[in-house]
């Protein structure tokens, strides 16, 4: 099953820079180095086994993006699944950067009118002014330029998590199969008396599925697809106070190290960690996923939590 995603955007607003961290596992300073893109560069990304992404990543110049909307209009605008509009958050341009939103939003009702649209105001790291005051204001304008189109905005930076949040979120959109997924990782988190399980693709590290025992308690945190584990799972988990950026963070971290062991040309295989209060255990899951799994109780051991895996994998192929 192909996926077709376009990222669009003005020219350097940073679509190659987020497409070479995420899928290429390029750390955020090596981006600095990349030029800019010439028409479009496709890229098809296999995501969880039969799932392919096909990545446009469509150059931003004026020139490159008159040609979308004209010439090439069909080619870009059909058979879309997602489209990702890049906007840089210290654009002085953007009101010409709204416009080319505008008529891209066009072509896509006129060839993919069931596209997801999500917007990313990029290069948050910038901002000096409160975050969240700015993040909101772009809100409203981005939410006024759409019209009745349902959009989901993120604000994100490279430099940190807020780029895995925002990607996971957008591949999660995308995954035929990700209800059954997370439902198979609750019934494998109870097995486990685990705090928490999550699900992470290979290769690029984004969230797949979780399972947390806190969403019962914390059903405000903004979790990916989250399923409470069952009444009777032990009811002292609830007093951990897990940070709501957890996830993103943990694919920012694992990132971070597989590049460390490329680069003294080790390969990453897993990861176990056993501390004061808790258990993580970090494993291949399947051909194309990893999972983590951690645990407070004390009496687990390590080896059981691997045996459980490993027992699990048929489930999950
Ligand atoms: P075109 O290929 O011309 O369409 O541009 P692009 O959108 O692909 O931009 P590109 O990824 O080449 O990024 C342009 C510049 O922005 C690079 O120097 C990046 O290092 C920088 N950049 C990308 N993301 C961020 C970010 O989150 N924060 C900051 N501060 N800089 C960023």
């Amino acid at each position: 099953m192909k996926k077709k995603v376009l990222l669009m955007g003005a020219s350097g607003s940073g679509k190659t820079s987020m497409r070479s961290l995420i899928f290429s596992n390029n750390p955020a300073s090596l981006t600095a180095r990349l030029g800019a893109t010439i028409d479009v560069e496709q890229n098809h990304v296999r995501f969880l086994g039969d799932l392919i992404l096909n990545l446009w990543d469509c150059g931003g110049q004026d020139a490159f993006m008159d040609s979308y909307l004209s010439t090439q209009r069909a080619t870009i605008f059909q058979h879309v699944g997602v489209m990702i509009y890049v906007f840089d958050v210290e654009t002085r341009e953007m009101n010409k950067d709204l416009e080319y939103y505008r008529d891209c939003l066009e072509g896509l009702r006129q060839y993919s009118p069931e596209a997801a649209v999500f917007l990313l105001v990029h290069k948050m790291d910038l901002v000096r002014e409160p975050r969240i005051v700015l993040f909101e204001k772009k809100h409203r304008e981005l939410q006024n330029a759409s019209g009745d189109v349902p959009i989901t905005v993120f604000g994100t930076s490279i430099y940190d998590e807020s780029l895995y949040k925002a990607w996971s979120n957008i591949v999660h959109n995308l995954i035929p199969n990700a209800a059954i997924l997370t439902k198979h990782l609750t019934t494998f988190a109870q097995a486990c008396s685990a705090t928490e399980v999550i699900l992470f693709e290979r290769t690029t590290f984004l969230v797949i599925a979780t399972s947390s025992a806190m969403a019962r308690a914390a059903s405000s945190a903004p979790a990916l697809s989250t399923a409470s584990l069952p009444q009777d799972s032990s009811s002292q988990e609830d007093t951990h106070q897990l940070d709501p950026k957890r996830y993103e963070r943990t694919s920012e971290l694992i990132k971070a190290f597989k590049y460390s062991c490329s680069r003294v040309r080790e390969e990453f295989h897993c990861l176990e960690m056993e501390l004061a209060d808790f258990t993580a255990v970090l494993d291949e899951m399947t051909r194309n996923t990893y999972v983590m799994v951690i645990v407070h109780d004390p009496t687990i051991e390590t080896a059981a939590i691997k045996l459980n895996i490993r027992m699990a994998r048929a489930k999950f192929e």
